[in-house]
């Protein structure tokens, strides 16, 4: 299988940074998500230079929601990254981290009176998801006596190859304002006296590995932009939202690169711009494309069962890694320890979740397995930990952090007491 040039296989075992990935099973134990910070600086550098190649001004917000652990937060802004924050819990991430306020933005279609408050109060820029927002935002600064600066979530109604659960840009999602009533929208923010409208935003999916959808969503952008200008808004920028997809079946799946995306958008939207008249920041939102395949999970083999398939039991189930369960989401598995081994025998990963559909990987092609034995589930880096629960009482596992052949906890592991701390005995019951 191909493999990203951060995993390797030496001595039969999976390597990550050139770590031995069962010393990490061994030493901090299973199940494990352990990521490559080296990997995730590259998939940065090379988005910010692809597209700062082709227009001079380039902003990369991280889309916090794929892995909001503050060592990659912290890693990306040390890189110059901005995010996407979709709560206040990410925008406080993001904000410790060390991202500077003026490079988030406050996404998300149901916003409560602290978020907005929040917002104001922090100067953070704020994607309005309706008019009932703005007027509510438009409260909060006026009760904070702030300007805050907006952009309003176009709905660009664009059909986009991905799975329907995440495709967000359709005429019939829950998210943004239909782009047919975008330039009343913005008359409506110039008559405020509290909020400026400064920008436009779009998202149109995620996992999309076609470019013809972005390059659709880009041309609906510059029109709106080319309409605002002549009412009068002043666009400071365009955020042209994320959703670049990966390739998560490493032998078949091409999947775009950051370079392909650079290439085929960016012209659509520089002259887009040129013909308004205005050099507004380009703005991308990827969370995926820079964080997935950073990351592998770690589980252990706890038995082997062989009844209508062969089931392989792991200690890593649903409750870590949502999306075989919830999208169908494929992941390429590798046994760990068995890294070269011959791939003989058909099994069906299976994870300890009472729920039948509780599958990491139906029906692939492995080594002969034993209890112990150590599966990494690769491209688990972005809605992996990030979208975990605490489902069948099970404490969500540690997280591992590598750079240059070091590697040290970036997150504690749970255990029960954690899950139960913050429960509380109703007075009837003491
Ligand atoms: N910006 C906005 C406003 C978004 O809603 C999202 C993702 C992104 C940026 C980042 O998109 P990305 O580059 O990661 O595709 N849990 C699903 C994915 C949900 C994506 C939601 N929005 C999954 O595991 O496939």
């Amino acid at each position: 299988m191909k493999l990203p040039h951060h995993l390797s296989i030496k001595n039969s075992h999976l390597h990550i940074n050139g770590i031995d990935c069962i010393t990490l099973a061994q030493t901090y134990g299973t199940p494990l998500y352990v990521t490559s910070e080296d990997r995730i600086v590259e998939q940065f550098q090379r988005y910010k230079k692809a597209l700062s190649e082709r227009y001079p001004r380039v902003q990369v917000l991280y889309a916090a929601k794929a892995n909001g652990n503050l060592a990659v937060m912290r890693a990306l802004a040390g890189l110059g990254a901005g995010a996407d924050v979709f709560s206040s819990g990410e925008l406080h991430l993001a904000l410790d981290a060390g991202m500077p306020a003026e490079k988030l933005l406050f996404n998300g279609s149901s916003k409560t009176p602290a978020d907005l408050a929040l917002a104001v109060y922090k100067d953070v820029k704020v994607s309005v998801d309706s008019l009932e927002e703005l007027h509510q935002l438009d409260g909060a600064a006026k009760a904070a006596g702030k300007i805050t600066k907006i952009a309003f979530r176009v709905n660009p109604a664009l059909e986009v190859p991905t799975h329907p659960k995440i495709a967000t840009g359709l005429a019939t999602s829950k998210f943004g304002i239909p782009h047919k009533e975008i330039p009343g929208a913005y008359r409506e923010a110039l008559s405020c006296t509290n909020v400026r409208p400064v920008g436009i935003h779009c998202h149109i999916g995620s996992q999309i590995l076609d470019i013809e959808p972005f390059i659709r969503a880009a041309e609906v952008m510059v029109g709106i932009a080319a309409k605002l200008t002549d009412m009068g808004v002043q666009l400071e920028f365009i955020d042209l939202g994320g959703g670049l997809g990966i390739s998560y079946r490493h032998d078949t799946d091409p999947a775009p690169t950051p370079e392909d995306y650079a290439a085929e958008v960016v012209p659509v939207f520089s002259a887009g711009v040129k013909a308004c008249g205005i050099s507004p920041e380009l703005w991308v939102e990827p969370g995926r494309s820079l964080v997935a395949d950073s990351t592998v999970l770690l589980t252990r083999v706890n038995s082997i069962k062989s009844a209508h398939k062969k089931f392989v039991n792991v200690d890593a189930g649903f409750n870590l890694l949502i999306r075989p369960a919830m999208y169908d989401a494929y992941h390429e598995v590798i046994v760990a320890n068995k890294a070269d081994a011959p791939l003989t025998t058909e099994y069906t990963v299976t994870g300890p979740i009472c729920e039948t559909g509780d599958i990491l990987a139906p029906d692939r092609k492995l080594p002969d397995l034993a209890a112990g034995d150590i599966i990494a589930v690769l491209d688990t880096g972005a809605y992996g930990f990030s979208m975990s629960s605490q489902y069948n009482c099970r404490p969500r596992c540690p997280e591992v952090l590598v750079r240059e052949g070091e590697a040290a906890l970036m997150r504690e592991g749970e255990n029960t007491g954690d899950i139960t701390a913050r429960m509380q005995r109703p007075l009837w019951q003491r």
